[in-house]
């Protein structure tokens, strides 16, 4: 495990180190209220979003320097070089072009790829057209009602996210998603489900992944209890790979398979045809809507200077809390309740991405790389964590994200949202004195001695960071921006981290080792070298849970 070692590959990093030295005794409420250009000059507008990173722990000394760091780290050369279809991704040899899904046009050598792109996207199109037309039917002759996404990881959770926040958007066709190889997330899904008007997609990259192909394999088991026959099953499944042959061995025809291609990695891949799922419950419009808004953004990260570049500034502020605060961690509180995926959607954009160990020709890191993301809906959190944010001994930087209006009919309840956010903010900022806890207990009525014993309980410290992510309105065109700023902000901090975000092989061990444990619990008779000993007891345990039959 590493330890705190501040990033020190660049010049300027000495440079940062001592001011982040010098930073101990900075107060972020004090730097607003004594400079009132402050909140305005640190905020930036981009594709439908502001930024307002006023409520840092950086001065414009910090703030210069990060950007020595972004040009010592070429940040704008390496935005062009993803965008261009350079091969990044150098461990798999490949592009990573996700950019190119939303993109309204292609040239050079993009052009033959971005062909396909525009081929898939018509075919997605026709199909959400005809299913929302109620064209397509089950075995039964009746219309599709509802939609099950069979995926996991990046098959499931941009799609899942996309399709819960614009509820708002939706049509008549329900769509749920199942991604848990516990046969409970199955279960649960279809249990309210009529199988004759039922269309499973089964969403995978690889077409190998254990936990999605049971699934499918269940649903299935069930269109075929439910009456379904062999031939008429095909008209229940859409698969979405890059590996056809597998997906017509499990019985897809070719005209119910979409295309996906290697240069999109699983975590970048919600504006292909892994979208398929969005693109039907909101319908075609809003779908490309949502492309649009992306690639607002993606046109934002190319041209604007790292000063004035929303992802290349939350890049900075992550290296500089990571790489030279100590923060090891990371929260998103949308205070948004459609929005309560973002969380789970950015763990695996950010941690899959960046939680790294190597550089990206092999060498072993001496400073820390991705941190801990987490966090949860507003207010849901006020009422469990927030306690640590504001108490705790450990530095948790945040990304507040805030719709200014609701699509919620009931407003009031909307403004209260919103005043939760901004009190949130602020308290994480101003904190409480000792003097004003102990004030406040006099005033709750107890006595002195009482509240001088139980005022230090009452004390926040303060100066707690945050950026706060507003929009005027979440629709497609601002969720595919935000989503967009995220990605670009983990590419950026790959870059100065030297690391390659589009690879994962910390996953395979893992798949492996469930393999040769998964033969060990089917009791084949056959015999195994022993694993270690608390392994083989708990395997031990779950066999004497389940007895073998007895040979006949
Ligand atoms: O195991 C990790 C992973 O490969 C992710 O990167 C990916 O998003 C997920 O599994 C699902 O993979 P697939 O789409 O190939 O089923």
């Amino acid at each position: 495990m590493t330890t705190f070692t501040p990033l020190s590959a660049f010049p300027v990093c000495s440079k940062l180190g001592s001011h982040a030295e010098s930073m101990s005794t900075f107060s972020i409420a004090s730097a607003l209220d004594s400079d009132n250009t402050r909140a305005k000059e640190f905020t930036l507008s981009a594709a439908g979003l502001e930024l307002d990173y006023s409520r840092h722990l950086i001065d414009r000394k910090a703030l210069s320097l990060l950007l020595d760091l972004a040009k010592q780290s070429n940040l704008t050369e390496r935005a062009a070089a993803l965008l261009r279809g350079a091969h990044l991704n150098n461990t798999e040899d490949r592009p990573a072009l996700h950019t190119l899904l939303r993109a309204p046009r292609a040239s050079g050598s993009l052009a033959p790829l971005f062909s396909e792109v525009e081929a898939t996207l018509a075919r997605m199109k026709t199909l959400s057209v005809r299913l929302n037309g109620g064209e397509h039917t089950g075995f039964s002759g009746m219309a599709i009602t509802d939609i099950v996404n069979i995926g996991i990881g990046g098959s499931d959770l941009g799609p899942r996210l996309v399709t819960e926040a614009l509820r708002p958007f939706h049509g008549h066709l329900r769509c749920h998603y199942v991604a848990n190889v516990d046969p409970a997330d199955l279960q649960t899904t279809l249990q309210n489900l009529n199988a004759a008007t039922t269309l499973f997609v089964i969403c995978s990259k690889s077409f190998r992944t254990e936990e999605t192909l049971a699934n499918a394999l269940g649903a299935r088991a069930w269109l075929l209890q439910a009456g379904a026959n062999e031939a008429e099953l095909s008209r229940h499944f859409l698969a979405v790979t890059t590996n056809l042959p597998a997906a017509q061995e499990f019985g897809i025809p070719p005209d119910h398979c979409l295309p996906l291609w290697d240069w999109v990695g699983g975590r970048y891949s919600v504006w292909s045809a892994v979208g398929i799922s969005c693109a039907i419950a909101v319908g075609w419009e809003n779908f490309g809507r949502l492309l649009t808004g992306a690639h607002a953004m993606d046109t934002h990260f190319a041209t604007a200077p790292p000063a004035a570049n929303m992802p290349m500034l939350m890049a900075l502020l992550e290296i500089w809390y990571t790489g030279f605060l100590g923060a090891g961690n990371h929260v998103v509180l949308p205070y948004d309740h459609s929005l309560n995926r973002l969380p789970d959607f950015l763990q695996q954009l950010t941690m899959e991405s960046n939680g790294k160990r190597v550089s990206t020709t092999g060498a072993t890191l001496d400073y820390d790389t991705a941190p801990v993301i987490w966090g949860c809906a507003g207010t849901l959190g006020q009422h469990s964590f927030h306690q640590m944010l504001h108490q705790g001994t450990r530095l948790c930087p945040v990304d507040f994200i805030l719709p200014l209006t609701t699509h919620s009919s009931i407003s009031e309840q909307h403004m209260r949202l919103v005043a939760n956010c901004l009190a949130q903010s602020r308290a994480l900022m101003v904190g409480r004195s000792l003097e004003s806890a102990h004030d406040a207990l006099l005033r709750r009525g107890f006595s002195q001695a009482k509240a001088k014993e139980l005022a230090p309980h009452l004390v926040m410290p303060g100066n707690r960071p945050s950026s706060t992510i507003s929009m005027a309105c979440l629709n497609p065109e601002t969720l595919g921006a935000l989503l967009a700023l995220y990605e670009h902000r983990t590419f950026c901090s790959a870059q100065i981290w030297d690391i390659n975000p589009f690879d994962q092989w910390g996953v395979e061990l893992g798949k492996e080792f469930g393999e040769d444990i998964l033969r060990r619990l089917q009791g084949s008779g056959d015999t195994f070298p022993p694993l270690d000993g608390s392994t083989e007891r708990l395997i031990l345990a779950w066999l004497a849970e389940h007895p073998q039959p007895e040979e006949p």
